[in-house]
C-alpha cells in the first residue's frame, strides 16, 4: 500500500501527516511506503516548518529529513491513496486526475474521523495550532490505518 498526504505548501500539515503514518506503520510493522507533497510548489526543497518539526519531536517522530516536493500527475498513478487536509487542495487534486482510477484513490483525510462531513484540517501556516492539527492527525491516521490494514496485509 503506497499512501500520499497532500496539503497546500508541503511544510506544515501533509509532514505531520507523513511522520504520523510512517511511525505507525513501522510500530505495526505494516508494507506501506509512506510520502507527502503540495499543490503547490511554493515550498519546494524546504524542510517543514519548524513548528511542524516541534510538534513531532515532542511525539517522538522525527520529521526533520523531510522535503517539500510539489505534487506530479504520475502520484495519482504511483500511489493507492491520496490523503488531502482541506477541500481546495482537494478540488486541486481531484481536477488533476483523468480517469475514475486516480480520482477514486483521493480522499479528504478527516473523513476517515467523520465520514462524509468533509472537514478541513485547518491551515496553521499564518494563524498557529500546530498542536491541534498534530491531535487532529494522529486521530486521523489511526482510522486510515485501521481502515486499511486488513486489505492490505499481502501488499
Ligand atoms: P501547508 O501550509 O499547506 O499545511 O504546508 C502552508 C504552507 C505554506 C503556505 C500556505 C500554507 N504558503 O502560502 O506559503
Amino acid at each position: 500500500m503506497k499512501v500520499l498526504a497532500v496539503c497546500l505548501g508541503n511544510i506544515c500539515r501533509s509532514p505531520i501527516a507523513h511522520g504520523l503514518l510512517q511511525s505507525k506503520v513501522d510500530r505495526y510493522e505494516l508494507d506501506w511506503e509512506i510520502d507527502s507533497a503540495g499543490t503547490s510548489g511554493y515550498h519546494n526543497g524546504a524542510q517543514p516548518h519548524q513548528d511542524s518539526m516541534a510538534i513531532s519531536l515532542q511525539h517522538s517522530i522525527d520529521i526533520s529529513h523531510q522535503r517539500s516536493r510539489k505534487l506530479s500527475i504520475s502520484d495519482l498513478d504511483y500511489y493507492d491513496l491520496i490523503l488531502v487536509m482541506d477541500s481546495a487542495n482537494y478540488q486541486h487534486v481531484k481536477n488533476m486526475a483523468t480517469t475514475d482510477l486516480q480520482a477514486d484513490k483521493i480522499k479528504l483525510i478527516l473523513n476517515y474521523v467523520n465520514p462524509g462531513r468533509n472537514e478541513a484540517v485547518p491551515d496553521p501556516y499564518y494563524v498557529g495550532g500546530f498542536d491541534k492539527v498534530f491531535d487532529m492527525l494522529d486521530k486521523a491516521t489511526d482510522e486510515v490505518i485501521s481502515a486499511h490494514q486488513a486489505i492490505s496485509s499481502n501488499d
